[in-house]
């Protein structure tokens, strides 16, 4: 089978950056490439094919060292929808963490995130990658689009910053926005959760939910969503383009993201 995948670069200076996405080792001095994939929202267990194309492309970055799912894998939050994606993602060959999106949840179950438990266990994660702490936590109220995170996880959240170094660079995901231009679907109490970095250093925010790519920095946190990675929705901006998103993080905390498309067969 040919795989054809295509690229499509969203900042200044994507050749480079692609050249680093290629070559880039974990040996201190180059960017250490981390990847963020959303909104796969699988029916069937064939609509994983697009995300076992990304996976395919995932692998062929040398310097890839981790891989973050931002919610709404699923359609129904069904356990059967979930499944072809872990055997998707199964296939990668660095570590990867899920956070789950409102079609991963059943709102009507005594525990809405059971059947999400039951495949990808975690429903928040913290990770060490090339000296940055990577924080994904679960933004779900419910199945909703407009969400406020529930104070529990602003606990948490708290927790899990206490013993981090004010002066380390720290990346955080969900799967609602915290951008503060995103078209749409802001997290309600985004400030209050983002204020909860002021002491430390916080370099980037990124999210699914809004289906388009969307990159603004602001007080210096670089904030994305990105295109859907399914082939049974569409992205609200209009654009035909599936994929995934790469960030390159260097130790000092600098930080630069790109777009990749993935085609379909
Ligand atoms: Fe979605
Ligand atoms: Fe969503």
């Amino acid at each position: 089978m040919t795989r054809t995948i295509t690229r499509r670069a969203f900042l200044a200076g994507t050749a480079a950056a692609l050249a680093a996405a290629r070559g880039a080792r974990a040996d201190g001095n180059a960017p250490a490439v981390i990847a963020a994939v959303n909104d796969i929202h699988i029916k069937d267990a064939g609509d994983a094919a697009l995300l076992e194309r990304a996976v395919a492309r995932l692998n062929t970055l040398e310097g890839l060292q981790f891989v973050a799912v931002l919610g709404d894998v699923a359609t129904a939050g069904k356990r059967e929808e979930m499944t072809p994606a872990f055997g998707a993602l199964e296939a990668l060959k660095v570590p990867c963490k899920i956070l789950p999106g409102n079609h991963d949840v059943n709102p009507g179950a005594p525990d809405p995130f059971a059947e999400y438990r039951q495949v990808f266990s975690e429903t928040r994660w913290t990770r060490e990658v090339a000296g940055w702490t990577l924080i994904g936590f679960n933004s779900c109220e419910g199945a909703k689009s407009d969400v406020t995170v529930a104070a529990e996880e602003l606990t948490w959240l708290k927790e899990q910053l206490a013993p981090i170094d004010p002066a380390r660079p720290l990346a955080l995901f969900s799967h609602h926005p915290l951008n503060p231009h995103t078209k749409k679907y802001r997290i309600k109490n985004a400030d209050g959760i983002l204020g909860l970095f002021a002491r430390h250093n916080l370099r980037l925010a990124a999210a699914g939910h809004w289906h388009g790519n969307q990159v603004e920095t602001d007080k210096g946190v670089l904030f994305t969503t990105t295109a859907c990675c399914t082939p049974t929705r569409d992205n609200f901006d209009g654009t035909p383009q599936k994929g995934f998103r790469l960030f390159h993080l260097q130790p000092d905390g600098r930080i630069t993201t790109e777009f990749v498309e993935v085609t379909p067969a």
